[in-house]
């Protein structure tokens, strides 16, 4: 499974992390608090990360390994900017397992 935290704090939350959040929602197909069903992503929203400066930011995390080349498992990812987020979304729900 992987999980996708999406930073609501409120210097994200002035930074894109609404779009984000509708942007993940209609990618992945499900709301946040929720998972798909077939158990490979779970999409969630998280408080300050306390990388404020570098915002928007997403927190990834994988039960199976990490997809090296779409994200780093386990990291707080910086400057999310919706684009940005989008791509990586994508090539995850193209590549996960
Ligand atoms: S508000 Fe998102 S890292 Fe602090």
């Amino acid at each position: 499974m992987h999980i996708i935290k999406i930073c609501m704090g409120s210097s994200c939350r002035q930074n894109f992390a609404e779009e984000n959040l509708a942007m993940a929602e209609k990618t992945l197909g499900i709301k946040a608090g929720e998972t798909s069903a077939d158990g490979k992503f779970r999409l969630e929203k998280t408080g300050c990360l306390s990388h404020c400066e570098d915002g928007p930011n997403v927190f990834f995390s994988s039960q199976n390994g990490p997809l090296s080349l779409v994200m780093t498992d386990g990291k707080v990812e910086n400057n999310m900017l919706p684009h940005h987020f989008e791509k990586k979304l994508n090539a995850l729900a193209k590549y996960a397992t």
